[in-house]
């Protein structure tokens, strides 16, 4: 029996090259994971097929294409995002509070429009590939990143979003300053018993969830496994048992 508690949280990543790869990762993980992710590197490539075929099977879809444009553009394609059926999307915070309230304004308008359940919209605070010397380097911007990630975090609350994209290691404190119910979806996720990969800041899936995380997002932990249900189940596991 599936755990209803803990699919909700769960967020497939389909980073993969080929729509075919996606479709079936869509097909045997859909009774696991309560939300699949298409980035840019699969909506670039396929776009809306692989979002119907999402929608097909009734899963929730996660739009990850970080808008970040002037308002009056991020408007127009917030209300395309809802249009064809994504449940989350999320935009960049440094686009700033206008931006982001245009967001808001436009999948409203596009729920209203297609009687759709209002979506969850995140935001991007800062990108985990900056880091302290990109940022004072290259960005000219002295603050430490942990507090320009909190102000940005407040920002997008106070533009109406719904939370933020954050790693694990920047959890605790979002929930603490922004509280409990602004949304956090944490990536980086690996179980104990999975590589690192190229990511830093990681947690398992159980701290992450122990940490606060409303949503956690799996990658390679689950799509580069030998057997992807037999991963997902022992996910399952990990989380429960700790619980
Ligand atoms: O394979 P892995 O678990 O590392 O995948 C993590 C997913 O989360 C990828 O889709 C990646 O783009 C996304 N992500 C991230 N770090 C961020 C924001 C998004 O890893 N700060």
């Amino acid at each position: 029996m599936i755990d209803e508690e803990i699919k909700k949280r769960l967020v497939l990543a389909l980073d993969v090259e080929d729509i075919k790869e996606a479709k079936e990762l869509v097909d045997s993980l859909s009774p696991y994971i309560g939300t699949f992710k298409v980035g840019l590197q699969l909506f670039c490539g396929y776009g809306l097929e692989i979002i119907n075929y999402i929608k097909e099977k009734n899963s929730n879809f996660f739009l990850d294409v970080k808008l970040h444009d002037i308002p009056n553009t991020v408007e127009k394609a917030s209300y395309n995002v809802i249009k064809n059926g994504a449940n989350f999307f999320n935009v960049h915070a440094t686009g700033g509070v206008e931006m982001m309230r245009a967001a808001k304004k436009g999948a409203l308008e596009a729920c209203e429009k297609y009687n759709k359940k209002p979506p969850i919209i995140l935001a991007v605070t800062m990108l985990t590939s900056i880091s302290q010397e990109v940022l004072k380097n290259e960005l000219l911007n002295d603050n430490d990143i942990e507090s320009l990630v909190i102000q940005l975090a407040k920002n997008a609350k106070k533009a109406g979003l719904d939370g933020v994209v954050a790693s694990a290691k920047e959890l605790k404190a979002i929930k603490k300053e922004l509280g409990n119910d602004f949304i956090v979806l944490t990536p980086g996720i690996r179980p104990s018993w999975s590589l690192a990969d190229d990511q830093k800041r990681i947690a398992t899936p159980k701290s992450a969830i122990a940490d606060g995380a409303d949503y956690i997002v799996l990658g390679r932990a689950i799509t580069k496994a030998q057997d992807k249900i037999d991963a997902i189940k022992k996910i399952y596991q990990e989380i429960k048992e700790e619980n």
